[in-house]
């Protein structure tokens, strides 16, 4: 018997039915636009056939974290689904007002509304158990207007958030057609990991890849960790590198500094299987330097340099299995995508098994017209490398709790 379960458990015709999405999505900070539409395309089967049999259906989402600049409402996302699903998406910027109850009673079968980004109430970014979040206003206000709750979020799966584990504890919950398909692709991939095995650990969230590196590397289940993005600045900084005070002012100030801790006692104990930058690339009078890691100046970071770059493309070459999250730079910037596009460019030459998680680095896979040469290109960053650490997902967990 499935641990948890899907669409196909439940008669959704005629019925309300909660479903959990994420379509956090890049967004340009100076016109505020969505930059990658990755994750919407991804939910329209889930919400398609959700509507097509029938049911009133209710989308609740993230975007972004308080205190960013692509913290946005949703009303974009809603008009960007609209268009990939040919059906309109009602959008409503509230989340249980009144005024938001009453659009989900008068919603009729096979019509869809996105409430607002579930993140505007300042519940949601706290981590409790489902039980706990049962407790919530957003649960308790919104649980009598739902008949069932199922969660497509892969993505935020491993956040033990209202909006991802309150609705499943008193609420029959399924698993939406993308989360069915991330746990069952990732998990058959974990099952048949071989060696050399490499992770590429990049992008803006070190807090997850530090974590990641300490249990891949004592399970065994990586023989190499190729460090970028953030990520590599925070381990350059940790192997006693002279990064510049911008960059190390701007580790602090995101309040990763005690990441740099955690990153020394990593290099100690794992030696040379955790790689770091050995050049980068900064910006100096509108034009991409690359320098050496002896030599960088007070001057931001904004990709590995090319030396480094080679010698990363050489370990992923002769990996049988790479796992890559994070973009390596910020590649939005064509001077600055280098980093990125060549690793991506060689996971796509590689013969080894590639998975790709993550909004962003998969954004720069379908940007490159490569989705096709990877194994599996996930939508989680987060959710995927947790689930190859061996962790639990917590909002998994809360589908199976539920069903038993
Ligand atoms: C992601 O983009 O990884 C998910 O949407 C989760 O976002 P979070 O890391 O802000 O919780």
């Amino acid at each position: 018997m499935a641990e948890f379960n899907t669409i196909d458990d439940f008669d959704v015709e005629n019925k309300t039915v909660l479903v959990r999405v994420d379509i956090n999505s890049p967004v340009d900070p100076s016109s505020g636009l969505i930059l990658d539409d990755t994750r919407l395309k991804l939910h329209a089967q889930t919400i398609k056939e959700l509507s097509v049999k029938g049911a009133k259906v209710v989308l609740l989402a993230h975007q972004s974290r308080p205190g960013k600049n692509d913290f946005t409402t949703l009303s974009q996302h809603a008009e960007a689904l609209s268009d990939i699903l040919n059906l309109r998406v009602k959008y409503i910027d509230s989340l249980f007002s009144n005024s938001a109850k009453e659009a989900i009673q008068s919603l009729k079968p096979h019509e869809i509304l996105l409430l607002e980004n579930a993140r505007f109430f300042s519940e949601e970014s706290l981590s409790r158990t489902p039980e706990e979040q049962s407790k919530t206003l957003l649960v308790r206000n919104l649980s009598p207007f739902v008949d069932y709750f199922v969660n497509d979020a892969f993505a935020a799966a491993h956040r033990s958030q209202a909006s991802l584990v309150g609705f499943t504890v008193d609420t029959p919950s399924a698993a939406g057609r993308v989360m069915e398909k991330e746990l069952t692709v990732i998990q058959s991939a974990l099952d048949d990991v071989e060696h050399p095995c490499v992770f590429l650990l990049g992008g803006m969230k070190p807090d997850d890849s530090i974590d990641v590196m300490e249990n891949v590397l004592s399970n065994g289940t990586a023989d190499s960790i190729l460090t970028t993005g953030i990520v590599g600045n925070i381990v350059l900084w940790a192997s006693g590198a002279d990064i510049g005070e911008v960059n190390r002012e701007f580790i602090t100030n995101k309040g990763y500094a005690d990441m740099v801790e955690k990153s020394k006692d990593l290099i100690e104990r794992f030696g040379d299987k955790v790689k770091y930058p050995i050049d980068v690339a900064c910006e100096i009078d509108g034009e991409r330097v690359d320098i050496d890691v002896g030599e960088i100046p007070n001057e931001a970071i904004f990709d590995i340099g090319v030396n480094t770059i080679a010698m990363y493309a050489n370990e992923i070459r002769d990996a049988k299995y790479i796992f890559a999250n994070g973009p390596a730079g910020v590649f939005e910037d064509p001077k600055f995508a280098m980093g990125t596009e060549d690793l991506i460019n060689a996971m796509a030459n590689s013969e080894g098994f590639t998975l790709i998680g993550g909004g962003h680095i998969a954004a720069a896979t379908a940007g490159l017209g490569l989705e096709d040469q990877m194994g599996h290109l996930s939508s989680g960053g987060g959710a995927c490398i947790s689930m190859l650490a061996g962790k639990k997902l917590a909002a998994v967990e809360a589908l199976k709790n539920s069903k038993k």
